[in-house]
């Protein structure tokens, strides 16, 4: 990166004040945007329109992505497409380390306007990053009550990067990039409370039904689904963590983790304490590794190795009953017909991560049948954890067909993560917010501010 006159942290403090002042009285507003999954990759797409004249993006949902990168090397047209000046707050906040084009006498405070920023676009499905300018180009999403869809908001200018073609290797048919919803300053989350005044809070509803969608909210409650339930009450909360390193395929150094961190204490199984190494449930601060992120790329939660053998030992352990061959990438596997039904899907025991609480508080996460167990065949039932094996960057991985049927709000402002536990509980799901007949489908006509 260029010299920098003025130091990062002055300008974070800066941008801080601005922000708090901005919060200074809660904006109680939201919009939503619609999440598909994917059947053949089992990703979750979302749709955003974006450019002048709008289009219908899809763009594969990575919760913890640095930025909106897109394909602008096939058909991309906008009139209202401009680059990111390097030198400029927006370029360094993004943490990028490099510029691209005429950067001759570019410096903070004097930028050469033909000095574009430039960032690592990172495709976390082939696990390849590509270097790529930061561009700005208008979006818009939709408004919402909480209770139904409202009109789109007038489209606005957010970062994104501008990737090759190439990258889109290993994402769903008809995706152009990925929507990224990390922790970082030019992800989606601070860029809508910068262009829409929408707090940055993720409200992730995940569907677990291929064919009818989940929701994203973004900003505050009610986030209510059908018949009347507001989801967004009643959380329990654990504090959301940050990792000083990053950890994307590649990164500059000095960038932080964009991935959400939570803390689990312990793992139970049917009440009982699993035996893990404790170490592997913290993040090493000086290389980044180990602790729990919640991640909607890998479909399954994907635990480092000891703990993984761990759980599943516990786990055959308190569900004596015969067991069918293995179906990978899964280990244990049962006949269906030999698990009782229940409310929250097949009868196993519950699978428990004690969540890091406040004032001695121990919330849990837990993970009854439907979200640990998953439907191979129609008669074979797997247990849903994957082995991550024994060096892994991030010790446990909470995958999404743990989180479907959940609420998980992701609370930046006030530094937390909530959990609404499965929300049969409820007798709700997350394909139940009544999108109406305009789900994702026309680029919107009506305006509001
Ligand atoms: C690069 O930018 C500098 C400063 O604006 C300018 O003087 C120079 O002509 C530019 N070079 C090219 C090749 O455009």
């Amino acid at each position: 990166m260029a010299s920098t006159h003025i130091p990062l942290s002055l300008f974070l403090t800066l941008l801080l004040l601005f922000i708090s002042s901005s919060t200074a009285q809660p904006v109680k507003r939201r919009a939503l945007l619609p999440v598909t999954k994917d059947a053949a990759t089992k990703q979750y797409v979302t749709l955003i329109n974006q450019r002048t004249p709008l289009v219908p993006i899809k763009l594969t949902v990575d919760l913890g992505g640095r930025f909106i990168w897109v394909d602008c090397q096939n058909g991309y047209v906008s009139s209202t497409l401009t680059p990111l000046i390097c030198d400029t707050l927006l370029c360094r906040l993004s943490h990028s380390g490099a510029c691209d084009g005429n950067c001759t006498g570019s410096s903070p405070g004097h930028p050469n306007k033909d000095c574009t920023c430039s960032h690592l676009a990172y495709n976390p499905v082939s696990r390849t990053s590509t270097g790529t300018r930061l561009n700005e180009d208008v979006i818009t999403i939709q408004d919402t009550d909480g209770l139904k869809p409202g009109p789109y908001l007038k489209p606005s200018k957010v970062v994104f990067g501008c990737a090759d073609t190439s990258l889109l290797k290993g994402l769903a048919k008809g995706v152009k990039g990925i929507a990224g919803f990390g922790n970082g300053y030019v992800a989606i989350p601070n860029q809508l409370i910068f262009r829409f005044s929408r707090p940055r809070k993720i409200g992730l509803c995940l569907s677990s039904s291929i064919n009818s969608p989940g929701v994203i909210f973004i900003g505050e409650g009610p986030y209510v689904l059908l018949p009347n339930i507001d989801v967004s009450k009643n959380l329990l909360y654990t504090p959301l963590l940050t990792n000083p390193i990053s950890t994307a395929g590649s990164s500059f150094g000095g960038e932080p983790s964009t991935d959400y961190f939570i803390g689990v204490k312990s793992i139970k199984v049917n009440g009982d304490l699993v035996p893990i190494n404790n170490l592997l449930l913290e993040i090493n601060e000086e290389n980044g590794q180990g602790g729990t992120k919640i991640s909607t790329i890998d479909p399954h939660t994907k635990l480092e190795s000891s703990i993984y053998k761990a759980l599943v030992k516990a786990f055959v352990h308190s569900l004596t009953i015969p067991r069918v061959k293995k179906v990978a990438p899964f280990e244990m596997c049962y006949k269906s017909s030999s698990l009782p039904s229940t409310r929250v899907g097949p009868g196993v025991p519950n699978i428990e991560f004690v969540l890091q609480g406040k004032n001695g508080e121990t919330p849990s996460f837990i993970i009854s049948g439907a979200n640990s167990m998953v439907a191979v065949t129609d008669e074979v039932l797997c247990l849903g954890f994957v082995n991550g094996g024994e060096n892994p960057t991030t010790s446990i991985v909470i995958g999404g067909h743990q989180i479907e049927d959940n609420l998980v709000q992701i609370d930046i402002d006030n530094k937390r993560v909530g959990f609404s536990n499965s929300l049969l509980f409820q007798q709700t799901t997350c394909a139940n917010f009544n999108f109406g007949s305009t789900q994702g489908q026309d680029v919107g006509g009506r305006e509001i501010v």
